[in-house]
């Protein structure tokens, strides 16, 4: 599916590519996740995927599943690493971002159970610091993530990357930690948990520096509710205040997948 159209961001050499609707700004996703499984398979025999969670990638899940229940694409050479997760929770915990995965994507397709890492919520909290710098060191070992899909939050955030007062280049070399959600993180999160009581306040996220070393990013956002992020992130200034402008340092290897709504404030 062709975008409907390229937009020129004056000040950025990003690429946005803006689709009729969310679901074909989801397919498009998908259709870049397939090629980057093909080519870095047929260029190194494996690819190394960095995922997303949350309601955008949804649509990008049943995708790459109905694919490979078609027979045109195989996770059997793919290992995974996910952003984020929640601090503390259990992986049975249908709230868990390690439950999500299995029920949108582990589940459905033919990758192995020991190559889909998903940060581990269960691990006591004198040893999340060094869980956390494993999770660095996999990825780092496997050679970097070949792709990285991503979400953003109405605050900019990535992964659970938030909001922060850190410079650019300290925040764009921070590795993976566990960190205390910000308030609009809590907010949007009502809608999984029920109340704002019940959410879970912190989660352990993969760091920027891992975000901004893939080899490719695409950013998903869909939906009206996106939109004025989207425009800070892609027209604002370049800051940890807002963490998604930081893609903007590494800008040709990243492409913005939007809907027209995400879009509007774009000009
Ligand atoms: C969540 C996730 C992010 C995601 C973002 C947007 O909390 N941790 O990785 O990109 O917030 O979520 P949604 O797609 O539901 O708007």
């Amino acid at each position: 599916m062709p975008a409907e159209r390229t937009l020129p961001v004056a000040g950025s050499n990003s690429t946005v590519l803006v689709f009729a609707d969310a679901d074909a700004a989801a397919r498009a996703a998908a259709d870049r996740i397939a090629r980057v499984v093909a080519e870095s398979v047929a260029a190194r025999g494996k690819a190394i995927l960095g995922l997303a969670t949350g309601a955008t990638p949804e649509k990008v899940y049943d995708d790459l599943a109905a694919r490979v229940a078609a027979g045109t694409l195989s996770f059997r050479d793919a290992t995974t690493y996910n952003l984020d997760e929640y601090y503390p929770i259990q992986p049975l915990d249908p709230l868990s971002y390690r439950a999500y995965m299995h029920r949108l994507l582990f589940s459905r397709v033919d990758l192995a159970a020991n190559r889909a890492h998903v940060l581990d919520g269960t691990v006591p909290e004198e040893a999340t610091a060094e869980h956390a710098a494993q999770f660095d060191r996999w990825i780092d070992a496997d050679g970097g993530l070949d792709v990285q899909l991503l979400g953003i939050g109405r605050n900019g955030h990535i992964g659970f990357n938030e909001p922060s007062d850190l410079s650019v280049e300290g925040f764009a070399a921070r590795s993976t930690l566990l960190i205390d959600l910000h308030p609009v993180t809590r907010a949007d999160a009502v809608r999984e948990f029920g109340s704002l009581e019940a959410v879970i306040p912190r989660a352990l996220t993969m760091g920027v520096r891992q975000i901004l070393g893939a080899r490719t990013v695409v950013m998903l956002a869909t939906g009206p509710k996106k939109a004025a992020i989207v425009a800070e992130a892609l027209k604002g200034p370049v800051t940890a205040a807002v963490p998604a402008s930081l893609l903007r340092t590494v800008a040709d290897k990243v492409v913005w997948l939007l809907d027209e709504p995400a879009a509007a404030e774009l000009g």
